[in-house]
């Protein structure tokens, strides 16, 4: 919360600062237009407000039958749930897991209660959602505005127009270390000049992409750079003129030739997860950002954590010199150097904590006793991964500093 007790906002994040996009006079989205960015903000978040109100006023409340779950999801307006059948269908579905599931919540919580309940749901109140959301592109809970935007950019299918594309057979290999892949971690992240050769096989600019387990929007990021000449040729194709994009291939004659296969321009993407972290890193991968603005608050926020934290980083080196330094001390270096296996340094760390029995044993030899970078208190954590092991100094030993130990032994 801000200090005046309101959630923090995009807005208020960046204080007076607003993305270029902003502010920047007429602006259309979905076929409207707006006199300014933050006009079309403001339209749509009233709209999210009456889709979040009706939300409560319609399922707050518990399903007791197949008719009724089915006239009050058929009833919804704001929250497009689909065709005739495909409503029928989830008001089905819905009222079996209610009659099959054995959990005793259900006599006395609803359906979306039950939803809101499970790790990951958004948590925050209405306020909260319509504070982080800026829609229609971005909404902090369901999306309600995904049809409209289909309605406006997706082709509806045309058997008459061919369509062929032979399966994309080529290896994929994209190294891990593109500025825009390591502005933001996640596990099991996509290089998104991995995703732009499949976008780019598969379909035309202008077309609608769906990436149901977006995680940082990787896919997002692809979809968007298949309109940038210079990120497309960064791939080892050749962009002519008029944004023919060609590849080479080998002919008949087993000569390299370069074939015309896709075109130049940015595709749309539809970006989903079940994490409402994830959507938020995936928002803010694919929005514009005031990127001055964005410095001079990384700068502010590194300040404030370097005037609150930094003592935990400092650490007289030598004995003798009272000059504060970064890093371990002097003195833990050589202790931690002299121990020749694990169990010394448990000893030496926490003799508590050789009950445990997760501990790795064995000969191993130290490394890396450098900066420390992470740190826990209270007892020593051991994570056993191959080749390594962790631990940082409990609070009442020493400074809180983290240990890299390389493991040698068995396992
Ligand atoms: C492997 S990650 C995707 C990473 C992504 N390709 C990237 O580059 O960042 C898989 C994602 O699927 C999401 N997920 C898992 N089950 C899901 C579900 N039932 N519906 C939607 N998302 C789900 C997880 O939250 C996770 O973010």
């Amino acid at each position: 919360m801000a200090k005046s007790d309101q959630p923090y906002t995009q807005q208020t994040i960046f204080e007076t600062e607003r993305p270029a996009t902003r502010d920047s006079g007429p602006v259309t989205c979905l076929g409207m237009t707006f006199p300014n960015d933050e006009e079309r903000r403001k339209h749509f978040l009233g709209l999210l407000r009456a889709g979040l109100q009706e939300l409560r006023e319609k399922l707050a409340v518990p399903f007791v039958s197949f008719d009724d779950t089915y006239t009050r999801l058929k009833s919804l307006q704001h929250w497009p749930l689909g065709t005739e059948d495909q409503i029928r269908d989830l008001a089905k579905r819905i009222t079996h897991a209610a009659s099959a599931t054995r959990d005793p919540r259900l006599g006395t919580r609803d359906i979306l209660g039950l939803y809101k309940d499970e790790v990951g749901f958004p948590i925050g109140s209405d306020e909260y959602i319509l504070a982080l959301s800026d829609p229609p592109y971005y909404t902090a809970c369901p999306n309600p505005f995904i049809a409209d935007f289909i309605k406006h950019y997706g082709k509806p299918y045309d058997p008459s127009k061919p369509y062929s594309r032979e399966p994309f057979a080529a290896d994929v290999s994209e190294g891990k270390n593109d500025p825009i892949y390591n502005a933001h971690s996640y596990h099991t992240k996509v290089p998104h000049k991995a995703i732009m050769r499949y976008i780019l096989h598969y379909t035309e600019p202008g077309d609608v992409v769906f990436d149901g387990f977006c995680g940082t929007g990787m896919t997002g990021v692809a979809a968007q750079l298949c309109g940038d000449k210079a990120a497309v040729e960064s791939l080892g194709y050749k962009v002519d003129k008029d944004g023919i994009i060609y590849q080479q291939e080998t002919d008949g004659n087993g000569k390299t030739v370069w074939k015309p296969f896709s075109k130049l321009g940015a595709r749309r993407a539809v970006l989903n997860d079940l994490s409402p972290a994830a959507t938020f890193i995936a928002y803010n991968y694919n929005t514009p950002v005031d990127v001055q603005a964005f410095e001079r608050e990384a700068k502010r926020i590194l300040k404030e954590v370097e005037d609150e934290c930094g003592w935990m980083y400092r650490t007289l080196h030598a004995a003798s010199s009272r000059t504060e330094q970064r890093g371990l001390s002097d003195e833990w270096a050589e202790k931690l150097k002299a121990c020749k296996t694990v169990e010394e340094i448990r000893a030496l760390l926490s003799p508590q904590s050789s009950k445990r029995s997760t501990t790795p044993s064995g000969p191993m030899s130290l490394s890396a006793l450098t900066a420390p970078r992470k740190w826990s208190f209270g007892r020593p954590r051991w994570t056993r991964k191959p080749a390594r092991c962790m631990t940082s100094f409990p609070a009442r030993t020493a400074e809180p500093c983290l240990l890299n130990a390389a493991w040698t032994g068995p396992g």
